[in-house]
Order: C-alpha cells, then sequence, then structure tokens
C-alpha cells in the first residue's frame, strides 16, 4: 500500500502510522483522512498486528489542525453536503476495534487535538500543547473536540479551552487527564512504541473488550454499563486464551494467546 500524506511501518506486532506533512506542520487535509482510512483498515484486517502509534512527522506538531488552506474558499453548503468531518468517526474511531495510541509530539490544534482524543489513550511529550483554537477562525471544533475534550478534561476546562482558543501545555494536560503520560520528546516514541508492545502482548480479544467496555461508560448509564461489563467478562471467560491466561498464572509460566 503507498500513501501520499502518512508513513506506515509495522514494528513486530505494533503498527507506527506517522503524519507525513511536516511543511503545514502535519495539517488534515482530504487526503490524509482517506491515507488513515486505508492505514487503520489494514491494522485491523492484519492479524499479527495488536496495537497502533500514530504521531506527526517532526518535532514541532502532531497536527496543527484541519487544514485550514482546503477549508477557506469552500462554501457551507458543501461543507454539510459532504458531512464534512463525518469519515475521522465513522470510519476510523468506529471501525479500528483494536487499541491504537497518540503520540503527540508538539502542537495537537483543532482537528489534531481532535484526531488525538480519537485515540485509546494519549502519551504527550513536554513540549506537546493542546487546543481547540476554531473559535478564532469563526468556526468551532468539527471532529469531536466539544464532545470528546468536555468528557475528558469536565466542563470548566473544555468551556476555557473552546471559547478562549488557548492553549493547553502537556503539565496542564496531564493534571486535567487528558493524557495519560508526558515524557521528554526524545523519549516519546520509544515510551508509546513500548506502551503499544505491552499491548500487543497481551490476550487480543480480551485487549479489544476492555477498549470497548471503557468506551461503552461514555455511552451508557452505570448500571447498563455494568450489565455490559459482567456479559462481556463472561463472554471473556469462556475463551481458550482465559483458561491459558490462569493456568499460567498457576503454573508460574508466561502465557501465549492463540485470540479464541
Ligand atoms: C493549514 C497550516 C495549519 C493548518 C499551520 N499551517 N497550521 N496549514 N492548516 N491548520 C502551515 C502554515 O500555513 C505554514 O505554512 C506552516 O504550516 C508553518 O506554520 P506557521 O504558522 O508558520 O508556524 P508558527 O508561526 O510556528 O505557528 C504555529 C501555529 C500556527 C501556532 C501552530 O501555525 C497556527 O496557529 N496554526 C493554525 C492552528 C489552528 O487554527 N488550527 C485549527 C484549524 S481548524 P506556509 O506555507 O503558509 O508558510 C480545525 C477544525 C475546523 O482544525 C472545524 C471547522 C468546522
Amino acid at each position: 500500500m503507498s500513501y501520499e500524506t502518512i508513513l506506515v511501518e509495522k514494528k513486530g506486532n505494533v503498527t507506527l502510522i506517522t503524519l507525513n506533512r511536516p511543511q503545514a506542520l502535519n495539517a488534515l487535509n482530504s487526503r490524509v483522512l482517506e491515507d488513515l482510512i486505508q492505514a487503520f483498515a489494514a491494522f485491523e484486517a492484519d492479524r499479527t498486528q495488536g496495537c497502533a502509534v500514530l504521531t506527526g512527522l517532526g518535532e514541532k506538531a502532531f497536527a496543527a489542525g484541519a487544514d485550514i488552506k482546503e477549508m477557506v474558499d469552500k462554501a457551507g453548503a458543501e461543507f454539510y453536503a459532504q458531512d464534512f468531518f463525518a469519515g475521522w468517526t465513522s470510519q476510523i474511531v468506529k471501525t479500528t476495534r483494536k487499541p491504537w495510541i497518540a503520540a503527540v509530539n508538539g502542537f495537537a490544534l483543532g482537528g489534531g487535538c481532535e484526531l488525538a482524543m480519537m485515540a485509546d489513550f494519549i502519551i504527550a511529550s513536554e513540549n506537546a500543547r493542546f487546543g481547540q483554537p476554531e473559535i478564532k477562525l469563526g468556526v468551532a471544533p468539527g471532529m469531536g473536540g466539544s464532545q470528546r475534550l468536555a468528557r475528558a478534561v469536565g466542563k470548566a476546562k473544555a468551556m476555557d479551552m473552546c471559547l478562549t482558543g488557548r492553549m493547553m501545555d502537556a503539565a496542564e494536560a496531564e493534571r486535567t487527564g487528558l493524557v495519560s503520560r508526558v515524557v521528554p520528546l526524545d523519549q516519546l516514541l520509544a515510551e508509546a512504541l513500548a506502551a503499544a508492545e505491552a499491548i500487543a502482548a497481551m490476550p487480543p480479544l480480551a485487549a479489544m473488550m476492555n477498549k470497548e467496555m471503557v468506551n461503552m461508560a461514555f455511552e451508557t448509564t452505570l448500571d447498563t454499563g455494568l450489565i455490559l461489563e459482567r456479559r462481556m467478562f463472561q463472554v471473556l471467560a469462556s475463551t481458550e486464551d482465559k483458561a491459558e491466561g490462569m493456568a499460567a498464572f498457576v503454573e508460574k509460566r508466561p502465557g501465549t494467546w492463540k485470540g479464541q
């Protein structure tokens, strides 16, 4: 598969996807979306791959937003007719059931922040900056910023970010729960790949169901979520990997997984 705007590398059981438009601070245009849809679909279909990492090329930006130069002359009716931005949620978030991590290496603004928040979790470098500055362009988040940011950091911070357009640094992002870890820039990729390798080494059905369960917490009531959690646990309890995992613990040896 050849891509115009991203680099894709398999590193053992981990797929590394790198946004590759550093001259535009990895701004997200329609071609990037098409490339990412293909890359995530290939990752999802490949049974050798257990986790993916998404990062941006260069030291300055993960992604500085949706591509403003692509949007500047687009009429409002076209955004609506094309349901512009819908593919990010419908074709990446909803169809990628395996875990993936965003390794944020600098600016994650607008669509860049929204793309990072589509990941299962974010690991950030110390120079990372997060923001939803769309209001300064006369618009508002269009790829999930208002919804995922509010769920991640709560109303006060989300309102502050969306209404002032200010940036949050890595320390504030970690403090507010937007990111799970902050590391020096030169350790970012190694840290994200190590986390991804650890996940890829887990029983794959359990990894997918853990992801699904946590996501369910944002979609349903506590009572319904607790029932779903128990049912998913009970489904996992009937897998060969559960038998192997528990036997391996009792026998004090590492488990080996079949994904069934
Ligand atoms: C297109 C972009 C871009 C973007 C940067 N570039 N961000 N191109 N879309 N979102 C380009 C610049 O035009 C420039 O290319 C090159 O990248 C380097 O950027 P500079 O601005 O020269 O760098 P710097 O001065 O260091 O400033 C960095 C920055 C700034 C603070 C990140 O670039 C910036 O504010 N970018 C826009 C951030 C933003 O508003 N994002 C939200 C987009 S809207 P050239 O060739 O010109 O020199 C969005 C959702 C919209 O994401 C939803 C609508 C419904």
